[in-house]
């Protein structure tokens, strides 16, 4: 079984679903209301679980009831936790989402993610001893930056394949990429890291690492020879797109740890990203390997 490390959020995510937005100063009604597990550490950790990786979590949750529950869905899941650590200084993480004909937008309130120092980080040997175990590590960027680049550094120094998925988007340290195996992006996070340059110019530049995510255009990287689009899966009633970018590197990483080529892994995370947006939530419609072959 393949050993994955993320290293990342996990949040409480608080739904409401409805048909318009309201303008400033209007209370409108909404359609419905849930709260859900997110987090975009959480949610890969979850999507790569699913299909089949044996899981290991770095990150914090609040001593508050959302923590509990938030630890108890991911020992659920399968996914170790014996290095998420519990603060008592701030609430759990959590994140606002509206969702408006199946597409979102989130406030992310950090909480205590943002508690998740680089201090936190390999302070002692079993987590040290953990990472060098590891088959490959997922990072993103809802956790302190210097934590990041810590992990990233370690890992690098370990020959631990590192995913970095810089959402949501942050200026990005030239050397860094460097340590990075793979760096995906969607197209708005992109434009963030890489104000003025095009896609293409840049995925040459860094051939089978940086693989933009197009949403309904699939996703597309350079393989060293030539650009690659991989085009999504069409999906006849999309409900909910919240986690399809989390559900979508969790598979990648999966697929990558089986020894799969980048192409492969991006159709088989193009796959479960797709299937993952039929049901509400960010984490209740990520599929297992059994979902995927039907799909086929
Ligand atoms: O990628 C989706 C996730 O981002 C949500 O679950 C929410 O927690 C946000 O941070």
């Amino acid at each position: 079984m393949s050993k994955l490390l993320v290293v990342g959020s996990i949040s409480t995510d608080f739904v409401v679903e409805t048909k318009r937005e309201p303008k400033v100063g209007e209370t409108i009604f909404g359609e419905t209301f849930q709260t859900n597990f997110g987090g975009k550490g959480a949610n890969q950790a979850v999507a790569a679980a699913k299909l089949g990786a044996e899981v290991e979590m770095f990150g914090s949750v609040g001593s508050d009831e959302f923590g509990k529950r938030l630890l108890n869905n991911l020992k659920c899941n399968g996914i170790g936790v014996d290095h998420v650590q519990i603060v008592k200084e701030s609430p759990s993480g959590s994140a606002v989402i509206t969702v408006m004909n199946g597409n979102n937008t989130i406030i992310y309130v950090a909480g205590a993610n943002d508690a998740y120092t680089v201090e936190c980080l390999f302070q002692n040997q079993q987590q040290l001893d953990m990472l060098k175990q590891r088959d490959m590590v997922i990072v993103q960027n809802e956790l302190p930056q210097a934590t990041i680049e810590k992990l990233i550094n370690q890992s690098y120094q370990n020959r631990i394949p590192v995913l970095y998925n810089p959402a949501p988007a942050r200026k990005l340290p030239e050397n860094l990429m460097e340590f990075i195996t793979f760096l995906t992006p969607n197209e708005t996070e992109f434009q963030e890291m890489f104000p003025g340059q095009s896609i293409s110019e840049m995925i040459k530049k860094y051939p089978n690492k940086l693989i933009v995510t197009l949403g309904q255009n699939g996703a597309q990287f350079h393989d060293g020879n030539k650009i690659i689009t991989v085009p999504a899966v069409e999906i006849e009633h999309v409900v909910d797109t919240t986690g399809a970018g989390d559900t979508f590197n969790g598979a990648f990483a999966v697929a990558y740890m089986e020894g799969r080529t980048v192409e492969e892994c991006v159709r088989f995370a193009n796959k479960a990203a797709a299937i993952s947006i039929q049901k509400p939530g960010a984490q209740n419609g990520m599929p297992t390997k059994e979902e995927i072959k039907k799909l086929l």
